[in-house]
């Protein structure tokens, strides 16, 4: 008996080994962690139980017979973060590379299908050289595996994908599909096909990091949500978005004590507007005033600037912040900003997290980049992803709401239920001065009368009380008093129930 238990405890220490001594010295050189170091920090100390540790390929080509290492490459299990439940693949590049195999594959599937039935997140951590050559189609077969079970995971259960080392090919197409993607600065990189190939296809020359780095994917192809500069930021960050977000689809909201007064008044919210319309000021100071202790959690920091997203908490529950950002490009919707901000609205929806929006927007951006670009596509996203949205919708609206995108941005009309405004609020088609150029263009040679008729434009449109006589605004606030306002129209909101009609699914102009 002693044996046996010798033999497994022996069995054990050879499956934690890995790749080996070396390769692991090698891993540690590169600045990266083991895939067991990952997990320690990711989950709560004590919490990680293990599936599948002796699981092998079964491959005989190419030698591999001889070359059989105990867990192939992934190792996968569930534990907890900050005592909830998730379930967890990370890939051991110190063995064959991290390469996927049929086995490896399978090792991904089971805590996946797990991970739907138990209602669970699966966070995976990406550090691999894709379809393991040796095996040919069955590697391939096996990826497409995963990927299918991504796409029934999606909207059931929140995905999140860290890239920590290579991640190329086919094999970015799994964190593609999954809720968001993180990414490590200087030590991870995604793409399609890399530097060689695009060298031989198109003549670029172009280097690992460029073509897609942390930056690339974080700032230019919004690719990715976030970026990090270690290891360990990176599995600190993913325990701190975690406790944002609800297990599965029909789990509510975690609420977690919370130690900030629903009723703080901010009076210096009342001078945030500047006198100036044209004058920019930062969305950011608002969403930090009202969120219970100023905890801002921002999702796609890097990419189109104009319009943020990300979750806070109000007394103690999560919900999705978005808010476009006056000191970007005036905080105008463009196709980048509507893809961002539909993408995440509908993140919200998808798992009942209400949403919170703050706008302060000119209008659409216009010009031939954004025609040729699609922006009546993009744009039609983040209208679509607003009005099929059921979950909570609360709006206060800062300055200018102009335009189209006053209709767009969670206004009464797409089924906002509380939209509120203050007092500096705008709502009109456009702008004093545009409106009077087009309305009055035969007195344009007399700056005089124009300024009579842009003064006579403001009083009459520069305002929330049109809107307001209307309906369209439910109340008029004073800035001072947002948290407890928004607080109240939450609170007030928690049994909220709304189904749309019934459709095997919507068409989301993509
Ligand atoms: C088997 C692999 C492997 C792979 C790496 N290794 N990639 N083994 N299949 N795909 C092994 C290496 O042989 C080596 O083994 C160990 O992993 C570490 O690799 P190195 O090359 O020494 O490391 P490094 O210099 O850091 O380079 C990492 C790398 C490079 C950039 C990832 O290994 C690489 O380019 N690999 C091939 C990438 C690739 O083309 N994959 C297929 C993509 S196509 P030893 O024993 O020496 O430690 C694809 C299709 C999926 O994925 C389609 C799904 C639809």
């Amino acid at each position: 008996m002693k044996d046996i238990l010798q033999e497994l405890e022996e069995r054990r220490e050879t499956a934690r080994k890995g790749g080996g001594e070396r390769r692991i010295e090698a891993q540690h050189a590169k600045g990266k962690l083991t895939a067991r170091e990952r997990l320690e920090l990711l989950l709560d100390e004590g919490s990680f139980e293990e599936f599948d540790m002796f699981k092998a390929h079964r491959c005989t080509e190419f030698g591999m017979e001889q070359n059989r290492i105990p867990g192939d490459g992934v190792v996968t299990g569930w534990g907890t973060i900050n005592g909830r439940l998730v379930y967890v693949f990370s890939q051991d590049f110190t063995v064959f590379g991290g390469s996927l195999s049929e086995t490896h594959a399978q090792k991904i599937v089971k805590i996946m299908d797990m991970a739907m039935q138990n209602g669970a997140p699966v966070i995976g951590l990406n550090d691999s050289g894709g379809a393991r050559i040796q095996e040919g189609v069955d590697s391939l077969a096996g990826y497409a595996e995963v990927f299918q079970r991504n796409i029934m995971a999606s909207g059931v259960v929140p995905q999140i994908s860290v890239i920590m080392g290579p991640c190329a090919g086919g094999a970015v197409y799994s964190p593609a599909m999954t809720d968001f993607i993180f990414m490590v600065r200087d030590s991870s990189y995604m793409f399609v096909t890399g530097p060689d190939v695009v060298k031989t296809v198109t003549n670029e020359v172009v280097t690992a990091e460029e073509l897609g780095g942390a930056s690339t994917h974080t700032k230019k192809s919004s690719v990715a949500d976030g970026a990090f500069d270690n290891d360990v930021e990176a599995m600190n960050e993913i325990r701190r978005l975690f406790d944002f977000l609800p297990l599965n689809n029909r789990s509510k909201v975690p609420v977690r004590p919370f130690f900030d007064s629903p009723d703080r008044i901010e009076e210096s919210l009342d001078t945030l507007i500047p006198d100036n319309p044209n004058q920019p000021y930062d969305m950011k100071e608002l969403i930090l005033k009202v969120a219970d202790e100023g905890d801002f959690y921002e999702i796609q920091k890097d990419f189109a600037g104009n319009i943020l997203t990300g979750f806070i908490r109000l007394e103690g529950r999560t919900v999705g912040v978005v808010a476009n950002q006056p000191m970007v490009l005036a905080g105008v919707l463009d196709i980048d900003s509507s893809r961002k901000a539909a993408r995440f609205v509908r993140f919200c929806d998808a798992f009942e997290i209400p949403i919170l929006t703050f706008v302060d927007v000119p209008g659409f951006l216009p010009g031939t980049s954004q025609e040729y670009g699609g922006v009546i596509k993009h744009g039609a996203k983040l209208l679509f992803a607003y009005g099929e949205a059921t979950v909570p919708k609360v709006t206060v609206i800062t300055r200018k709401a102009y335009g189209g995108a006053y209709d767009v941005m969670s206004s009464k009309h797409l089924r906002g239920d509380f939209n509120y405004a203050w007092p500096t609020a705008e709502i009109a088609v456009m702008g004093a001065k545009g409106a009077v150029e087009i309305l009055y263009r035969s007195e344009l040679g007399d700056p005089e009368k124009i300024a009579r008729r842009q003064k006579d434009y403001e009083d009459r449109f520069a305002n929330p009380f049109v809107a307001a006589e209307r309906g369209f605004i439910d109340e008029v606030i004073m800035p001072h008093s947002t948290r407890k306002r928004v607080c109240r129209a939450f609170a007030s909101l928690r049994d909220k129930k709304l189904e749309n009609p019934w459709k095997k699914h919507d068409n989301i102009p993509l």
